[in-house]
């Protein structure tokens, strides 16, 4: 099993990191165009081996697509990441042309693989791709849901004060500030609806930061979160490669789903050997509806630009 990683950046290199760490392939390829970034981390990755434990063999390559051939799974992370008060949306413009060339590249070398989408726009980036390469829809599954769900459990352990793994919850619509959709209806504490435990200010409150959970961190650290973004396609990648069948909020091609069509949007979806092989169309109340509606509706208007783009 050969995973491929697009783009050796903070994201992408942690992305390698943690799926070698889990020993989800036999080799983990990183790719950059910057000489020698790609083939520099992964040596430096491949050296924690011996101290961490596993045996995932790390190569990285300058631009040269045939090392990532026959890779089952790639990751694009490639792209510019924001700056403190910039939109992910801002990043339309730059990293449009570099995920649609990446895509090409790959899959002229790995036909076959599963393609994650993390680059940003990550919802129009993962529609791009998806329209410009004909690859077959399950094969395409952008990474945005997981993270944003992480960051509302992350957000609510905090406010109820207790432990992070004894929260469900999920977050489902576009990966933007403004489109993603927190469901504080349906998270619980060990099974407790939260409500039970929060009043509606609190968890307003804790949808709300979640919603700006990403644009908290790059106002903090100067740029786009690493250490979560990698976690979060570590799990996916997991579940992909152990036929693990767990159910995700990833961004996945809608033919009807949740009443909408051509877009790609964060849904709950079943992730397992074929990628994404099930979409849970679960019923949502009137709000959360009109809110996924009204989120489709900002993610379809920035699809509109890459018209604008010539893609
Ligand atoms: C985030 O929210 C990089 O979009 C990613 O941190």
């Amino acid at each position: 099993m050969k995973i491929t990683v697009v783009g050796a950046g903070a994201v992408g290199a942690t992305c390698a990191d943690n799926i070698a760490r889990r020993q989800l392939a036999q080799e983990v390829v990183l790719l950059d165009i910057k000489e020698g970034l790609s083939e520099g981390k992964a040596l430096d990755m491949f050296q924690t081996a011996t101290l961490c434990g596993f045996d995932t063999k790390i190569t990285g390559s300058t631009n040269d697509y045939a090392k990532t051939a026959g890779s089952e799974v790639v990751v694009i992370t490639s792209g510019l990441p924001r700056k403190p008060g910039m939109t992910r949306e801002e990043l339309i413009g730059t990293n449009a042309n570099i995920v649609k060339g990446v895509t090409d590249n790959i899959l002229k070398h790995s036909p076959d693989a599963i393609i994650i989408i993390v680059s940003n726009p990550m919802d129009t980036m993962t529609y791009l791709s998806l329209t410009t390469s004909g690859l077959n829809k399950h094969k395409l599954i952008g990474m945005g849901g997981i993270l944003d769900s992480a960051r509302f459990k992350t957000y609510l352990s905090l406010a109820l004060d207790c432990p992070p793994n004894d929260i469900q919850g999920t977050v489902i619509g576009g990966h933007g500030d403004t489109t993603m959709i927190p469901l504080t209806r349906l998270a619980t504490r060990n099974g407790i609806p939260v409500s039970q435990f929060l009043d509606a200010e609190t968890l307003e409150k804790v949808a709300a930061d979640t919603m700006v959970g990403g644009a908290t961190l790059t106002k903090l650290i100067g740029t786009s979160a690493w250490y979560a973004p990698g976690a979060a396609v570590a799990e996916l990648v997991e579940s992909i490669v152990r036929d693990q069948k767990h159910i995700f909020p990833c961004c996945v091609a809608l033919d009807g789903e949740y009443g909408q069509s051509d877009i790609c949007l964060g849904v709950p979806v079943v992730i397992g050997k074929n990628g994404w092989e099930q979409i849970v169309d679960y019923k949502l109340t009137d709000d959360e509806q009109a809110a996924f509606n009204k989120s489709a509706d900002a993610v379809r208007n920035m699809n509109d630009v890459l018209k604008t783009l010539d893609m």
